[in-house]
C-alpha cells in the first residue's frame, strides 16, 4: 500500500538518530550531560550562563577577553524596541506568559536588522541578540499583567542578575543569582529534545532565527516537555493547600492512570544529571529562604515515585520547588527554561544552517485504499 520502502521507526521516533552534531554529548545509560564535551557538572560548578553560551555558539571555552566581549555584546542587546513593549500592554493581562512569550518573539524577527540574512555571522548575532532580548520579554510581560512599572535594563549586572532585578524590580541576592545562573546553565542544551528538533526543522527550510526559536517555543509549552515544572508546582501547591499527605495524593494520580510531571525520561534510564543539581539547590535555597516545605514534599513524593514506578525525577521536578523559592510564578517556570534554553536553540540553528538539508521524513500511510474514487456529493 505504502511508497514507503524503509521500515517504519518506533513511534515518537524514540531511539532514532536524526542527525549528528557537535554540540551535546547525552549518555542515557549513565547519566551523562555534556556540552561541547565538557560534563554539565562541572559547567554547574564552575561556568556562568554567558560562559556556556559561548561554549555553545562558538564550540569551545572563551579565554578571558572573549568571555569580557561576549558579555559586553549580551550586555549591549538588552534592549526591546517600543513596538514590542507596546504589543505585550495590548494582550489581555490573563494571556499565559509561555503564549506571550512565543508571540513576541515572532514579532521581534520583524524588528531585527538582520532578519533576513541566514549566514553564520547574522545568526550568531541573532542569537545573542535573542538571548538577551527573551529575559527581557519574560521580566516585562509580568510587570505589565501585574500593573507594576516595566525595569529598565542594568547592563552593569550579569545575565541572571539583570533578569532576576528586571522581574522584581529588587537587586537580587549573590545567592539568589548564582542559584538562577546554574540552572540557566543545567537548562541549556539537551541534544535534539522535542523543541530543539523543531527549531532544526524550521531552519532546515531557510527560513530563519526567529522562526525556528517560534516553533520552539511552541513546542516547549507542552505537559510531556517543558510545560512538566509548572505542572509539578500546581501539585505540590494543591497538596501544601490541602494540607494532604504528599504520598497519599501521589498513590491517587497513579491509581488514576495519571502520569506524574517531573518523572521519567525519553533518554535517561538514571538519574537526570540535572535533577542532582536542582535537588540540592531546591533544599538549600527551601532552608535559606525559611520554606522548606516544597523541598521536604519534593523528597516524599520523588522517594515514593521511585519505590513504586522505578521512575526518575528530571530536570523539571526539582526546578519547580527551586523556581518558588526564587520568587518566580508557576506560569513563569516555563518560559524560564525558555530563557535558558534559548542558547541550545540557537546553537543548534546555527550548526543546521551551517551545513543544511531539509528535514523531511516519510509517513507510513495506514488510510483508506488507493485508490479510492470521489463520489459527487449527491450519491454520497
Ligand atoms: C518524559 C516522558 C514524556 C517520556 O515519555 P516516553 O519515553 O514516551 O515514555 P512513556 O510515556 O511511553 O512511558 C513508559 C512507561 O512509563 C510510564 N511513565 C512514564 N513517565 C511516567 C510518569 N511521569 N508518571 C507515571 N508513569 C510514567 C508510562 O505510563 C509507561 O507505562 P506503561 O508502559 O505501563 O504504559 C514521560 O516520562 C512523561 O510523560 N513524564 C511526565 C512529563 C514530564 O515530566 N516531562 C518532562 C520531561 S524532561
Amino acid at each position: 500500500m505504502s511508497s514507503v520502502t524503509s521500515t517504519l521507526g518506533p513511534k515518537g521516533l524514540e531511539g532514532v538518530v536524526a542527525t549528528s552534531s557537535t554540540i551535546c554529548y547525552i549518555d542515557g545509560d549513565r547519566g551523562v550531560l555534556a556540552y561541547r564535551g565538557i560534563d554539565i557538572h562541572e559547567l554547574a560548578d564552575h561556568s556562568s550562563f554567558e560562559e556556556t553560551c559561548y561554549l555553545l555558539w562558538f564550540g569551545r571555552l572563551p579565554n578571558q577577553s572573549e568571555l569580557k566581549d561576549l558579555k559586553e555584546r549580551l550586555a549591549q542587546e538588552r534592549h526591546l524596541d517600543p513596538a514590542i513593549i507596546g504589543l505585550l500592554r495590548s494582550v489581555p493581562s490573563s494571556a499565559l506568559p509561555m503564549d506571550v512569550m512565543r508571540t513576541a518573539v515572532s514579532a521581534l524577527g520583524i524588528y531585527d536588522a538582520d532578519e533576513k540574512n541566514n549566514d553564520h555571522d547574522a545568526n550568531v548575532r541573532k542569537a545573542i541578540r535573542l538571548t538577551s532580548q527573551i529575559p527581557m520579554l519574560v521580566a516585562a510581560y509580568d510587570r505589565i499583567r501585574k500593573g507594576k512599572p516595566v525595569v529598565e535594563a542594568d547592563r552593569s549586572m550579569s545575565h541572571s542578575g539583570n533578569f532576576l532585578w528586571q522581574l522584581n524590580g529588587t537587586k537580587p541576592s549573590s545567592t539568589a543569582e548564582r542559584a538562577l545562573d546554574i540552572a540557566l546553565i543545567l537548562h541549556a542544551d539537551h541534544e535534539l529534545n522535542a523543541s530543539t528538533f523543531a527549531a532544526r526543522v524550521t531552519a532546515a527550510t531557510l527560513s530563519d532565527m526567529h522562526s525556528a526559536i517560534t516553533s520552539a517555543i511552541g513546542a516547549l509549552k507542552g505537559p510531556l516537555h517543558g510545560g512538566a515544572n509548572e505542572a509539578v508546582f500546581r501539585i505540590l501547591d494543591a497538596i501544601y493547600r490541602k494540607k494532604a499527605d504528599p504520598v497519599e495524593h501521589i498513590r491517587e494520580m497513579l491509581a488514576q492512570k495519571k502520569k506524574v510531571p517531573g518523572f521519567g525520561h525519553r533518554v535517561y534510564h538514571t538519574e537526570d544529571p540535572r535533577a542532582t543539581h536542582l535537588r540540592a539547590m531546591s533544599r538549600d535555597l527551601g532552608q535559606s529562604s525559611g520554606q522548606p516545605q516544597w523541598y521536604e514534599m519534593s523528597e516524599k513524593i520523588e522517594a515514593f515515585v521511585r519505590a513504586e514506578k522505578k521512575l526518575n525525577a528530571n530536570v523539571d521536578f526539582y526546578s519547580a520547588s527551586t523556581y518558588h523559592v526564587l520568587g518566580i510564578d508557576e506560569d513563569m517556570f516555563t518560559p524560564v527554561f525558555a530563557v535558558s534554553r534559548i542558547s541550545g536553540w540557537a546553537a543548534h540553528v546555527i550548526e543546521q544552517l551551517d551545513d543544511n538539508r531539509l528535514i523531511r521524513p516519510r509517513a507510513d500511510y495506514q488510510g483508506p485504499e488507493y485508490p479510492s474514487h470521489y463520489v459527487a456529493i449527491e450519491k454520497r
